[in-house]
Order: structure tokens, then C-alpha cells, then sequence
């Protein structure tokens, strides 16, 4: 799965740098936290170098928007305090497919003044190691971890109690074991990005993490991002019943995403162990509204767009690209038909920033419980 997701590439019309604006609304919500949770920051570092990572980054004005804020608050943070401000090294992770080219170019394209720091791109999982042993500072990720590994698989086997059939994702309608199959490949995934920065962030260095999340305690419920997947899997089977796609494809495409809820973030970062929670935030709303001066058609085409720039590489791998053009035209339907919705969804979505500190020593660690 890791091979096959890849955000639009390039800057034109369907990429994501042109098709992040969803992204950058919670960005923008999230800023307050992010200054926060480096001015909340009691340590300071000796040192010539400060090294950053930005994980999942992409390719796009949102990753530089990012470095630009978390640069100057901890040039301020050093200079209030009288201290040298160190140099800046920011690491840039994503998938190897990633458009990592696009990413340079934006930043090469920005004045010399905005851009006080040094930059590398580091291709790999962060569901796995990516750095040196307590090589890194300050770790940064926006939008990312609500992306696994891969499809838990027993909801795409024909064999399974859970199996999904004629579904993309979590639905009230669908099997009920299939949350509980998306929070178990969860578990995974985020256990091993834990361990995988407990090892390389440096005693006293902070993440600070935003996550589309839900609400409800009740896994069986969809999150209220969720809408979006489920009508995009109505789209897909109008395709089966109009014979241009096979069912069988349908019946064995689920997406790679699981919003989470609070309990389990909290829980997963207790059971794992290397870090403290310092702030968690649950912003209500985090999506925003770009879409007010919009009419409903042009609503429509504009959240199909947010969403194409981000599955399309999926879409196509899986049911092929000749069929790409035709799914994603009659998701701008669905989503036109039920904009209402759409927005009523999109508004009340939740979304958690989060700010976790490196333990400094085995004393310190919270006691293991087991709570999930
Ligand atoms: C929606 S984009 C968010 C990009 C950017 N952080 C932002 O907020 O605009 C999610 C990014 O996570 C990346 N991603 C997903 N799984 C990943 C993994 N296991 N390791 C590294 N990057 C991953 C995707 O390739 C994609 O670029």
C-alpha cells in the first residue's frame, strides 16, 4: 500500500499543491497550538545545530508555510531568552513516491530571507525507523497519521465475518467488526512510529502531531470525515451497476485511513511509553469553509477536487485509469447532490493537535497499562 499512495504530483490543476486547502484550514487552526507547544518548550538545547523533521510532508505552500512557523518561533524562543540561535536542519519525509522535485523547487523558489535553514528529503515509512539515534529535536505532522500502513485484511477477504463487501471504509451499514479490524491495524502502525521516534528524538524533544480524529467512543460509527469515503464508495458502485467497473473491484478496495479517537490516542501513547503528553487539543471544525462564495456545483467540484488530489493514485492502481475520469465525475455529483451534508460534516469534524515531549528517563515513564 505504502508503494501505491502518493499525493498528486507537480503544481498544475489536480495536484496537491494546487488541492491542499482543506489541509491548510486545520494548519491555520493548529498554529496557535504549534507556537504553543514550542513556547511551552522549557528546554533549551546547546547546541550548533537543531535538527527538525517534517513527517509526510508532500509536496506543496502548506510544508513551507510549516517550516516558516516552527523556524521563526524557536529563533524567537532562543533570542528572548539571550541564547545564539542555532542553525537549522530540516529533514523532509514522505513516501519514496512522493514529488519531492515539486517540494525543492518551492522552496528554492522562496526569498533567501524566508529560508534560514538547510533542507534535506528523507524517502521512507515513518511507521519505521528513518534517523540516526537521537538525531532529532523537534518533530512535526500534519494530516499524516490517520494513514496506515495497509488495509487491515480481513475486511477485503471473502472468507472473513468482517469482509467489506460493497464498501470502501467504515459504515454504520456494514459488518460491525470492521472498526475494530481498522484500530488493530492502527495499533500497529502507530506503535511503530512511536518506537521508531522514542529512538531517534533526543531526551527532552517535542513532536507536535495533527490528526483528523472523531468523536464517538463507538468504533462501529464512521468518523464524520468518513462521509466523504462513504460517498465516494456510492460513486464507485453506481459504476458497478452501470457495468463499467467489475464488483469484485469493488469488493476488494478499502481505504487506507482511520480516524481516531481520543481514548485510543491517549492509550496507545501510555501502553508504548517514551512520551509525555503535554497538550491535546480537539478542535471541532478544523476543516473549515473555503467553499462560502461557491454555488453548490462549484461546492461539489471543489471537495472532489481536495479529495481526487489525495486517493487518485489509489483509485487508479485498483480499478485502473481508464475508469478514474469516470468515478471521480460522478463523486462531484454526489457530493453536489448532498452538499448540505458535505458541509454539515466537514464543520463539525474534529481534529487533534497534540504536543508529546521524549521522556528523560526510565524513572520518569508513565507506569504500562492496558486500556485498548
Ligand atoms: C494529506 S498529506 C499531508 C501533507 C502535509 N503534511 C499537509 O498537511 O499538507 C498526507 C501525506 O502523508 C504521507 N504519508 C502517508 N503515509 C506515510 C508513511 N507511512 N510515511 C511517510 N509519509 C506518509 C502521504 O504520502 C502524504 O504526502
Amino acid at each position: 500500500m505504502e508503494k501505491v499512495i502518493s499525493m498528486n504530483a507537480g503544481d498544475g490543476d489536480s495536484s496537491y499543491a494546487q488541492n491542499s486547502i482543506l489541509q491548510k484550514n486545520i494548519l491555520l487552526r493548529a498554529r496557535l497550538w504549534l507556537e504553543e507547544s514550542i513556547r511551552s518548550w522549557k528546554t533549551i538545547f546547546d547546541c550548533e545545530t537543531l535538527c527538525i523533521a517534517d513527517l509526510g510532508c508532500s509536496s506543496g505552500p502548506n510544508t513551507l508555510f510549516i517550516t516558516q512557523i516552527i523556524t521563526s518561533e524557536i529563533r524567537n524562543k532562543y533570542a528572548h531568552k539571550g541564547i545564539r540561535v542555532p542553525e537549522f536542519q530540516i529533514f523532509y519525509n514522505d513516501l519514496p513516491s512522493s514529488d519531492f522535485n515539486t517540494l525543492f523547487k518551492l522552496l528554492l523558489a522562496a526569498p533567501p530571507a524566508e529560508r534560514s535553514y538547510s533542507v534535506a528529503g528523507v524517502p521512507g515509512s515513518f511507521h519505521t525507523r528513518l534517523f540516526p539515534s537521537r538525531s532529532l529535536h523537534f518533530v512535526h505532522s500534519s494530516n499524516c497519521l490517520n494513514w496506515l500502513s495497509q488495509v487491515p485484511p480481513e475486511i477485503e477477504d471473502k472468507n472473513s465475518k468482517w469482509w467489506n463487501k460493497g464498501r470502501i471504509h467504515i459504515s454504520e451499514q456494514g459488518p460491525e467488526g470492521v472498526g475494530d479490524a481498522y484500530f488493530a491495524q492502527y495499533q500497529k502502525d502507530f506503535n511503530g512510529f512511536l518506537r521508531a521516534r522514542a529512538k531517534e528524538v533526543v531526551e527532552g524533544g517535542r513532536m507536535f502531531l495533527v490528526l483528523p480524529s472523531r468523536l464517538s467512543a463507538d468504533r462501529r460509527q464512521p468518523s464524520h470525515l468518513a462521509f466523504l469515503w462513504e460517498t465516494l464508495g456510492f460513486a464507485i458502485k453506481d459504476l458497478v451497476f452501470q457495468g463499467i467497473i467489475e464488483e469484485e473491484r469493488l469488493d476488494s478496495f478499502n481505504l487506507p485511513l482511520y480516524s481516531v479517537s481520543e481514548d485510543e490516542l491517549r492509550c496507545e501513547i501510555y501502553r508504548e511509553g517514551s512520551f509525555t503528553i503535554v497538550g491535546l487539543e480537539v478542535m471541532i471544525g478544523g476543516l473549515g469553509s473555503s467553499t462560502n462564495k461557491l454555488d453548490d456545483n462549484e461546492k461539489g467540484k471543489f471537495m472532489c477536487a481536495q479529495a481526487r488530489a489525495v486517493l487518485e493514485s489509489l483509485i487508479s492502481y485498483h480499478f485502473g485509469e481508464r475508469v478514474v475520469e469516470a468515478i471521480f465525475n460522478r463523486y462531484a455529483e454526489i457530493l453536489t447532490a448532498n452538499i448540505i451534508q458535505v458541509e454539515e460534516y466537514m464543520n463539525q469534524s474534529p481534529i487533534t493537535a497534540l504536543t508529546l515531549e521524549r521522556n528523560v528517563s526510565i524513572s520518569t515513564m508513565p507506569t504500562k497499562i492496558s486500556c485498548c
